[in-house]
């Protein structure tokens, strides 16, 4: 079994990116600029925010946070977006989801420029991803497929399972699969044996937020697993959605938790908006 070492990838994947501001900023006196809009004051999606400004700082980009109280209008946040989209020093602009109940989030999103829409979530990215063309990949399923390249883990003609069809990760999860010729399940809330999908396949990609989902007996032998649940237990301890104990042995590749996906996350929004400011040329 190896381990697949989300957080030293990252760091790597920061080093490189800080020496390609430093050029664009000697050779085109261009500074990245990222936008992030946080709403209301729920715990985790401050502890994100925070985490993804710190790497904006320390690789040199400039970043702003416009961070909005639990009540406000949509329309305010919209003018908010609208103001970032006509930002000259802005590349991307990323709002912190979930947002709150009164918001209609695929509004939101619809109102980001597609050119500066580095999480991808825009139906316009959405699109060309799905027809396999240049777009803003979802951070997470990017950093997912880095992380294969890097262990040079094959994917043509693989089964892959993908536990969880959301959005932001199983749905572009599943395109990027698709796209690089493996054969695909997306399993979610409704299906009726998960089991039954996940123990047959070569990979299983799991995201859907609940502690220890994935047991010993759903894993086929010498399988690569990935996890990109990120869960807080009553006493504080995180994990994800794979019982890791019991599942990692007989796994040939996996990735843990914390150290694991969560850190990739960060580095392909920062790749991403680096992406966008070389683009503004
Ligand atoms: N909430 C959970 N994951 C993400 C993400 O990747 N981007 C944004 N904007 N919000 C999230």
């Amino acid at each position: 079994m190896q381990l697949i070492d989300g957080k030293a990838l990252a760091e790597k994947i920061h080093k490189q990116v800080a020496v390609d501001v430093e050029a664009l900023k000697r050779e085109k006196n261009i500074v990245p600029g990222l936008a992030v809009i946080l709403v209301g004051d729920d715990p985790a999606s401050h502890a994100y925010v925070k985490m993804k400004a710190k790497a904006c700082e320390k690789v040199g980009f400039y970043s702003i946070t416009h961070h909005m109280p639990e009540t406000i209008s949509q329309d305010e946040i919209i003018q908010i977006i609208r103001m970032m989209n006509d930002n000259p020093h802005i590349d991307g602009i990323l709002v912190q989801l979930p947002l709150p109940k009164h918001i209609d989030t695929d509004k939101i999103l619809e109102v980001i420029d597609p050119k500066k829409d580095v999480d991808g979530f825009h139906a316009y990215n959405v699109g060309r991803l799905v027809t396999k063309l240049d777009a803003f990949v979802p951070c997470t399923p990017l950093g997912v497929m880095k992380m294969f390249e890097a262990y040079e883990i094959d994917l043509k003609g693989k089964d892959v399972c993908v536990v969880g069809a959301s959005n932001i990760v199983g749905k572009p999860m599943a395109a990027l699969l698709l796209n690089a010729d493996a054969t695909v399940t997306v399993t979610h809330i409704h299906t009726k044996d998960l089991k039954a999908h996940t123990s047959r396949a070569d990979i299983v990609i799991v995201g859907v937020g609940v502690p220890g989902l994935i047991k010993e007996d759903m894993i086929k032998e010498g399988a690569v697993v990935i996890d990109i649940g990120i869960n807080r237990l009553e006493n504080g301890e995180l994990v994800g959605d794979v019982d890791f104990k019991a599942v990692a042995p007989k796994c040939s590749f996996i990735t843990p938790v914390p150290g694991g996906v969560g850190p990739m996350t960060i580095a392909m929004l920062l790749s991403n908006t680096l992406k966008s400011a070389k683009q503004r040329l």
